[in-house]
């Protein structure tokens, strides 16, 4: 049996997506820009896909911009709300310290550029205080972007709060829910925001699509210059049948979600009160609530993350840990760094995100597996000279 925990980097497709997607892979391969039929069929199959990306997230569906996925819809929110405001003289940046690196790389790319970037600290909580924005804002700010669900350890932002605040101070606020669009409801209207980004592949659609939603009225520079598809935001004949699998997948996602996030939230708090009942020196990192129900960051003592994600695997068990080997060092997760947990803490660390295919037997089978592995790693190795 191998059990897969690592939703938040990526879903297996839906059955019911893959069907759809190998059907219109099949029937619907024209350009939607075209008049004739072809063209109308797919336009018709984009107009679908749109309509169900935007009852998912409770936009218009005139306001949907399609694109190849997180990344790149952060950068069309970022890039193109940036170059928008240029001329009235806001150059000023604002985002958190835990944002994906899709928004946090952007900024500093822009701050190369001439602009003015300013991140706003969180505290242990992993939780963005509003008053930490109000702070971090001037007149000049043209652009808050900020996650509405972080990717490494679940924690949900008070994004109206900080949406309103922005506002106050004539900012446009981004905020990226990669991570909560299909797990919890999302409600742009409901948020007051400017800016969302989704992903397909982190909501059983596809890899490499995604989507903007842009309220109407607001302008963006589009960084991607071409032809006029998608309202002249983002230039390029579009993948319709990839697009399509988005669409059933934002579908699913809306009707399952009533039932699914209560699963999943039972099941989860069943793996992390094992983990820490079961295992020593461990804790939760993050608050508690409100968090994504599939979600749990723990650290646990005396481990490195990287050995123990190894140990799991050769188990059968597919989890991630939060930092990253560059250069032959491990590099602690910056969410974590950002929440001010001690280095040793940050490279012991282990995410575990669960989804559709999980099962209370899988949760159990991770709870036996896991105290056997910790300890042997234990007891052959130290961590930061800490015993
Ligand atoms: C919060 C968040 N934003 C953006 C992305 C990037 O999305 P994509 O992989 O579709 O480019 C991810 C994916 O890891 C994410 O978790």
């Amino acid at each position: 049996m191998r059990i897969y925990l690592d939703h938040n980097a990526t879903t297996p497709l839906d059955p019911v997506v893959a069907d759809r997607m190998a059907q219109a892979l099949r029937e619907v391969w024209g350009n939607a820009s075209s008049i004739h039929h072809f063209g109308q069929q797919a336009k018709a199959a984009l107009d679908e896909a749109r309509g169900a990306v935007s009852a998912l997230i409770g936009g218009d569906t005139s306001e949907i911009v399609f694109t190849a996925g997180g990344t790149e819809s952060d950068n069309l929110a970022i890039r193109g709300a940036a170059e928008a405001l240029e001329p009235s003289g806001r150059k000023h940046l604002v985002a958190s310290a835990i944002e994906h690196e899709a928004v946090l790389n952007t900024l500093k790319a822009l701050g190369r550029r001439g602009w003015r970037v300013t991140i706003v600290p969180v505290d242990a909580s992993g939780i963005v205080a509003v008053d930490r924005l109000r702070d971090a804002l001037t007149d000049e700010t043209a652009l808050v972007s900020i996650m509405h669900a972080n990717n490494e350890i679940g924690t949900i932002q008070p994004i109206a709060e900080l949406a309103s605040v922005a506002h106050e101070r004539g900012a446009l606020f981004h905020s990226d829910a990669v991570q909560s669009a299909g797990k919890i409801p999302v409600d742009v209207r409901a948020l007051g925001i400017d800016l969302l980004t989704i992903a397909g592949h982190k909501l059983y659609g596809p890899k490499g699509t995604g989507a903007l939603w842009i309220k109407r009225g607001v302008r963006l520079i589009a960084p991607v210059t071409g032809g006029k598809q998608e309202r002249s935001r983002r230039a390029g004949t579009e993948n319709v049948p990839a697009l399509v699998g988005l669409g059933v997948a934002a579908d699913v996602a809306r009707q399952k979600m009533a039932a699914e996030a209560p699963r999943l939230s039972t099941l989860r708090d069943r793996l992390e009160a094992g983990i820490l009942a079961k295992v020593s020196g461990t804790d939760r990192n993050g608050a508690a609530s409100p968090r994504v129900p599939n979600t749990t960051n723990i650290s646990i003592d005396r481990v490195e993350a990287e050995s123990l994600l190894i140990g799991l695997d050769l188990a059968g068990i597919a989890v991630s840990s939060g930092s990253a080997c560059s250069s032959g060092t491990l590099e602690p997760s910056h969410v974590l760094k950002a929440m001010g947990l001690p280095h040793a803490r940050t490279l012991g660390s282990l995410r575990f995100s669960l989804g559709a295919e999980n099962t209370e037997a899988h949760i159990d089978r991770v709870l036996e597996a896991l105290p056997p592995i910790v300890e042997k790693l234990r007891a052959l190795t130290t961590v930061g000279g800490r015993k």
